[in-house]
């Protein structure tokens, strides 16, 4: 039996990735941070299980990591753990540089230390924000990176530290540059959850408007479950090599939100420009989508479009086995039934949409 350490595991790609490994026999430990509520959404339905075991460590803390590692001595490790929001690391720089660029080397130091440097694979999650500012469209494994915000250039670290390593010491480390994917379990701070949530929200009369940011920006949407395949093919391939993961389609923000909330039953028209721009119900005339500039960024990465050629070749990986349509209709779906069941103003967690909305927070 395998033993697999998922860094990140209370995340949307960890939990699927562990629910992935348990069904091919891993034995699967996971790390979690201490906080003040215990409940763990993504993986309650895997504690308790056989072969699934948590442990306490954090990506600043190199002691806890030699600790977690010494203790399971993985066969593979994959480094999921990271501030992961792009806006967020405009007002946290120095804590995502802390976890997302000096926690991946804490990771490989403590491998080396462990001993494990010839015997254990390591999963570093790069990102398509690498290319940020984008050189060439689509990009490849060969496109130069440009990253264009706090989290992109901590992340640059990671890549680069993951590669001097394979080169340095020899050992089995890579990086996924993987593109957007989303799925029911994405944090509802990220666009495509708070569009599917608001669709859901406002198409049974539990919000009135959604605000959002940058209509244009263009993305490589994928769904996480398949992604998570793919960070497990990496590491089972026969030489360490990064790879690109993407869908090799790209859509607007405005088209993901069109598409939402005509799963949710409202068919929306957008008018207007800039901050002007507004998504109005067809059948009402009733504006339900309006731009705020508090969601525009310093600076934005507005046009990621991954082209996955050597992963379908080289892993066999199959990047359309989602498509965009039912990407977003198993989002709108899930969030239809969960926001059946919540009694209005009952949400616990507002979403800072929500905030704009109730006028709380401008
Ligand atoms: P996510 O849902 O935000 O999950 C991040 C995970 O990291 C959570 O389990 C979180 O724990 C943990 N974490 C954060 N800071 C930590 C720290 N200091 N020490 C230990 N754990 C920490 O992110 P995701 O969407 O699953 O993404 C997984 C990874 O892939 C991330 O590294 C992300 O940057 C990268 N990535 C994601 C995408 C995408 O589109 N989803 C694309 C490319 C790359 P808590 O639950 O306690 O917060
Ligand atoms: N979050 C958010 N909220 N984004 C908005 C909004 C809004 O109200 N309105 C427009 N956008 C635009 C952002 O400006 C960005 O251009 C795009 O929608 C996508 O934003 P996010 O969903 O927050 O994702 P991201 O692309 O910045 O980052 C995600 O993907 C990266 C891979 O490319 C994260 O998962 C990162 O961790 C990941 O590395």
């Amino acid at each position: 039996m395998k033993t697999a350490l998922i860094t990140g595991v209370t995340g949307q790609d960890g939990s699927f990735l562990a629910e992935f490994l348990l069904e091919k026999g891993y034995d699967v430990h996971g790390t979690i941070r201490r906080s003040s509520v215990d409940y763990r959404e993504r993986i309650a339905h895997l504690e308790g299980r056989p072969h699934f075991h948590l442990h306490y460590a954090h990506l600043g803390d190199s002691m806890s990591l030699i600790q977690v590692i010494g203790r399971v001595r993985p066969d593979e490790i994959y480094n999921l753990a990271a501030q992961s929001h792009v806006q967020v690391s405009f007002d946290s720089p120095e804590f995502t540089a802390d976890v997302d660029a000096t926690g991946v080397l804490r990771i490989l130091e403590a491998v080396r230390q462990c001993g494990l440097a010839s015997t254990c694979k390591i999963y570093q999650a790069s990102t398509s924000e690498l290319y940020g500012k984008v050189e060439e469209v689509p990009q490849n494994e060969n496109t130069p990176f440009h990253p264009y915000s706090p989290y992109a250039i901590a992340k640059q670290y990671g890549h680069w530290i993951v590669k001097e390593y394979r080169e340095a010491y020899n050992m089995f480390c890579c990086s996924g540059i993987l593109f957007n994917h989303e799925s029911e379990r994405r944090g509802e701070t990220f666009v495509t959850r708070k569009i599917t949530l608001a669709a859901a929200r406002i198409a049974q009369g539990k919000q009135e408007k959604l605000y959002l940011g940058n209509l244009s920006s263009l993305r490589d949407w994928g769904y996480a479950k398949d992604y998570v395949e793919c960070m497990w093919l990496i590491l089972q391939n026969k030489t360490p090599e990064d790879f690109v993961i993407a869908t090799g389609e790209q859509h607007s923000v405005r088209e993901f939100c069109q598409l939402a909330f005509h799963y949710a039953g409202i068919e929306l028209e957008f008018v207007g420009e800039g901050e002007n721009e507004k998504g109005i119900d067809k059948a009402t005339g009733k504006v339900l989508v309006e731009v705020s500039p508090d969601f525009y960024r310093p600076t934005d990465v507005v046009n990621l479009w991954g082209d996955p050629s050597k992963a379908k070749a080289e892993l066999g990986w199959n990047p359309t086995k989602t498509s965009f349509e039912e990407l977003v209709r198993i989002m709108v779906d899930s969030d239809m039934a969960k926001v059946a069941v919540e009694k209005a103003g009952e949400h616990i967690r507002m979403n800072l949409a929500e905030y704009l909305e109730k006028g709380i927070v401008k």
